[in-house]
Formats: structure tokens, sequence, C-alpha cells
């Protein structure tokens, strides 16, 4: 049995360098397997006398019990130490944020053109759409603009060579005309989009936005018109008693034609809707004239409506105390970060129109 003492040190050194868990169970194998070093011994037993059976076999099971208690603590700890390595290395870091910083700005004309369609929307407009590059017919000739009419030089058009006529639309009036030829009355459309004129200081630019609106129906009257337009403005600037006024005015699409200005006051370039201080213009709009009417084959004896026009970007000047023009077109970083809104704050008609994000900014 001193082979049991010669071995003992060396397998349970073995055990304790054991490196994974598989070396360790080939250890197990190589000792206690059916080959292994102490079932060899074993198996030596029955040819000693009985009295040195009795005592090898009872030295054998201790150093069989010994070592596989040694292997057993060995194996936890390989355990042990693979689900510390896997705790450690499979972590999930909960304490990233769910979503990165918000680096991008709504324009103010987007947001400004999302509030004013929100409303239009909610009065039972639909939303219509028309090119930029128009031809004469819808841009002039159909709005009863007679070919060298002196109302043409109203409009600061960009003329080109070689466009067949075409031009880059000078309002949004010209889609009235698609929606007229394109839809049987009653019509509801508001058009919003992009407009040129050869324009440019602080309060134009060659290229703005504008929104069309047009109502045509059998018995449609400007009282009609007031009152859409003065129900807009309310909703559109938050306040409940918006002063208006409806000034004669001449548009060759429109008859009779007005002009709108809303009653306002600005100190130290701060702009505010109030009474009694003085008037600013903000669009312009009007009966639809019988010519119009003819021209996109509808009898003005049966249908009449409306039409109104306005600037979008200077109703986002106004409303949100922008004072130069030519910085809505100057992608700026800065600007847009100064004046844009979160894109998660959609105006709507029930949370608010700016409620979020005018306010916020
Ligand atoms: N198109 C006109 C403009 O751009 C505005 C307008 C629209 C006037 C509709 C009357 C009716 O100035």
């Amino acid at each position: 049995m001193n082979k049991v003492e010669e071995l003992k040190p060396q397998i349970l050194t073995r055990i304790n360098e054991a490196s994974s868990l598989q070396v360790l169970e080939d250890i197990r194998v190589s000792v206690l397997g059916k080959k292994g070093e102490i079932t060899e011994m074993m198996k030596t037993l029955g040819s000693l006398p009985p009295e040195e059976r009795k005592l090898a076999g009872q030295v054998l099971n201790e150093f069989k019990t010994e070592i596989t208690t040694a292997l057993d603590a060995k194996k936890t700890a390989l355990e042990e130490a693979e689900l510390n390595r896997r705790l450690a290395t499979e972590t999930i870091d909960v304490t990233l944020p769910i979503r990165p910083k918000q680096q991008g700005r709504v324009h103010p004309v987007s947001q400004v053109m999302e509030e004013m369609l929100t409303i239009f929307a909610q009065m039972g407009f639909d939303l219509a759409e028309g090119p930029d590059i128009e031809d004469d017919w819808h841009c002039f000739e159909a709005l009863n603009f007679p070919p060298s009419h002196p109302a043409r030089q109203m409009q600061a058009t960009f003329f080109m060579e070689n466009t067949d006529g075409n031009v880059l639309r000078t309002h949004t009036s010209p889609v009235q005309i698609r929606a007229m030829e394109n839809q049987k009355p009653p019509i509801r459309i508001v058009a919003p989009g992009r407009t040129y004129r050869c324009d440019y200081d602080m309060t134009h630019t060659p290229m703005f936005h504008q929104i069309e609106g047009l109502v045509i129906d059998t018995e449609t009257n400007m009282g009609h018109l007031k009152g859409v337009l003065a129900d807009f403005m309310k909703k559109f600037f938050e306040v409940d008693d918006v002063p208006i006024r409806f000034r004669p005015s001449f548009f060759p699409f429109t008859e009779p034609s007005a002009e709108v200005d809303i009653g306002c006051s600005r100190k130290n370039g701060e702009f505010k809707i109030e009474s009694g201080k003085g008037w600013m213009e903000v669009l312009g709009c009007g009966m639809v004239h019988p010519n119009v009417l003819k021209n996109c084959g509808l009898d003005p004896e049966v249908y009449q409506g409306f039409a109104f026009g306005f600037g979008v970007d200077r109703f986002a000047m106004l409303k949100y105390g922008i004072p130069d023009l030519r910085g809505f077109f100057d992608a700026d970083m800065r600007w847009l970060k100064h004046y844009g809104f979160v894109p998660l704050d959609i105006p709507t008609i029930t949370s608010g129109l700016s409620a979020n994000g005018g306010a916020k900014r």
C-alpha cells in the first residue's frame, strides 16, 4: 500500500491544477474509471491474503473517498468560476439610454403648416396639391389674368426663356383651378405648397410657402368666408379674440376681393395680438370670380364660392416671434435649434397646437 502514499499527492496535485471541467473529468476517468489507477489497485485485492486484504481494502476505500471528495470540491469550484466568468461577460448594461439624445428639430414652416392643416382638417377641408412648375393657363389665364394684363406684374413672376410658357408658380391659386377642373362641387380644399417670386428682403424670399383655400357650393357667401377665417385665426394664434378687418382689394380671380388685417401691436420687435393699436395685413381672399368658374366649366348661375391664400412663413414669424424671414432658408443649425420644434410634439386640436413646442422652445 505504499503505492497509495506515492500516488495520493500526485493525484491531488493534478486535481488541484485542473484548468477546466473537461480536464477534471479526464482525471476522474484515469483514476476511478474502469481502467483507472485506483480501480486497478482494487482489482489486486483478491489476490491478497485475507488479513492483508481487509486492511488494504480499508486503505483503498479511504483513498478513493478522499479523491472523490477532492474531485467534487474542484468540480464545484470550477463550475463557480465558469458561472462568474459568464456573469461578468454576458451582462446587459441596463443603464444605457433607451433613445439617443434628440438632435434634429422640425422646421417652423413644417410645424406651422401642420398646425394650419390640423385646423382646416377639423373644419372639413380636404388636402389638395399641385405642381411647383405651372403652365400659363393654371397660373394666370384660367385665374382671369388675360395675356399682358397689368395684374400679372403684381406677382413678380420669374419668367424664363425656353420653358414653353411654364413658370415657377407665383401663388397656390392654380390649385383652385386644378381642383375645379377635377372634382365636382361641393368642393372644400386647402392646398399648401411652395411659391416663387422675384423678391428678397427681411420679409420676402424668392421661395416661400402659401396655403390656398377654396370652397365651392350652391349657397356660399362672404359671411362663410369671414367665419372660416375668424375661426382659423383664433385657433391658430390660440387667442380667444383676434381682431380682424376686411379691406377692399383687387385680385383678378375674386370679386369682390379683400385683404384681411389682424389687430396687433409691436413693441421691441415683440408681436402681440390686441385691438386698438395697429393692423397687419395677413392674407388675400374674396368670392371666386364668375369668369374663373366658367373657365373651369362651372355655371356661375348655379355655383359660387370663396377663396383665400396666405403666406405660411409670415404666420410662423408672427406666432413664434421670428424677426427675419431669410433665416428660414439659411439651413443654419443654430437657428434650427433655437426656433425648431421637438419632433414628437405633434400639433393636435385636443392636446393643443403649440402647447408643447411653442412654450418649451
Ligand atoms: N393668390 C393671392 C396671392 O398670392 C392670394 C389670394 C388667394 C387672393 C385666393 C384671393 C383668393 O396674393
